[in-house]
């Protein structure tokens, strides 16, 4: 049965432009989020969890279902958004440079094709405002569930400036994350193919991880995860280079899959410019998913993104390989309560590492 925000809010919202609809969650979310009360309340009502928690490179997740990058793309609303019953957020993509990003409508639903075309393009206040706020956030009240932070580069440094970029957002976030998400599928980004070529993505890499290890070695501390988040439409032979680097370095885990770049042929119509999610990425996703699954025999966690609705889909992805999920265009098709609703089918669903 569709619930009240797709028979009426999503209807209405459609008329206008729909990111209108996105402020005025994030509002409501930040203001649940401050104040207190009713944010407790909320998490005592939706937080699901199961027997135990999931177990997975050092930290314990309540449920499986956690926020996509995007959502929260500048630390507005992440407290707002455990009260809905979550198992982890992960904030961005932040980057070191603020950047606006395009001009408005540039978020566009078809719920036909249950997909969501976007043109953001990494839009965010910069990684020191960032900071900033998520001190403010946490100091007040310790989190409830992990925080992943998503960094990119800035949109106007060269790829030759990648590395300090990368190295200085992640210097100014880490106090904060729970895991880092390093997005180098970001397809807003100019140049993105080259981050992703070996050559670049080793020493980018590299250095975030030494930068890690110093840090935990000067603060007597455990070093943070380190996962990387890779666009859907990777040849498997792009795949098998970035997994010789990120085993190579022994990230923790791969987020699979951002925003697609392409259209299939009953979309070809559609005038709007941007990146593709939703149902029309599932496929794409869950044979990343199962591909890297198979290339690691299990080895490497895998967080899978790209089409979840409902159950079917969630359970596809975890039987592809994923130990944990993400949702992103269901929150806009099917409302903010569809992430607690699949975290409570897939109650029973458990892969430690
Ligand atoms: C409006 C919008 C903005 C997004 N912004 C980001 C972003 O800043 N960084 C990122 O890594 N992914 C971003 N994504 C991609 C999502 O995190 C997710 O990987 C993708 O949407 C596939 O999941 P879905 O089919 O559930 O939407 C964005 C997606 C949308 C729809």
């Amino acid at each position: 049965m569709k619930s009240f925000y797709e028979r009426v809010v999503f209807p209405f919202l459609q008329t206008k432009d729909i990111e209108l609809g996105y402020d005025m969650a994030v509002m409501g979310l930040r203001y649940i989020g401050n104040f207190w009360p009713l944010w407790k309340l909320m998490i005592a009502f939706n937080r699901v969890t199961g027997d135990r928690p999931i177990e997975l490179f050092g930290l314990k997740f309540p449920n499986l279902v956690g926020v996509a990058a995007g959502v929260d793309r500048g630390a507005d609303c992440w407290r707002g958004l455990e009260a809905l019953g979550f198992g982890h957020i992960e904030i961005g993509s932040i980057t070191r440079e603020k950047y606006p990003g395009n001009p408005r409508p540039r978020i566009f639903c078809y719920p036909q094709y249950q997909s969501v075309i976007h043109r953001v393009g990494c839009c965010n206040e910069g990684a020191a405002v960032v900071e900033q706020k998520l001190a403010k956030d946490i100091a007040e009240r310790p989190k409830t569930v992990p925080l992943g932070i998503n960094i990119s580069k800035s949109r106007n440094i060269p790829v030759e400036g990648a590395i300090e970029d990368l190295v200085g957002t992640f210097r100014l976030l880490v106090d904060h994350a729970d895991y880092f998400s390093i997005n180098i599928g970001c397809t807003h980004l100019p140049h993105l193919k080259k981050i992703q070529e070996k050559s670049s993505l080793y020493p980018l890499l590299k250095a975030l991880k030494t930068e890690n290890q110093n840090r935990a070695k000067k603060l007597g501390c455990s070093t943070v995860p380190l996962l990387i988040k890779i666009a859907p439409e990777l040849s498997f032979k792009e795949v098998d280079e970035i997994l010789e680097v990120i085993t190579s370095l022994e990230y923790n885990g791969i987020i699979a899959a951002g925003s697609a770049n392409g259209r299939p042929s009953e979309m070809q119509n559609i005038k709007e410019t941007g990146f593709l999610c939703g149902a029309k990425v599932h496929q794409s996703a869950l044979s990343l998913v199962q591909y890297i699954y198979k290339k690691t025999e299990g080895k490497l966690p895998i967080i899978g993104v790209g089409g979840i609705f409902d159950e079917s889909d969630a359970s596809r992805m975890i039987d592809a390989g994923a130990s944990l999920i993400q949702v992103h265009s269901c929150l806009y098709l099917k409302g903010p309560f569809q992430g607690k609703k699949l975290a409570r089918a897939l109650k029973w669903h458990h892969k430690d590492f």
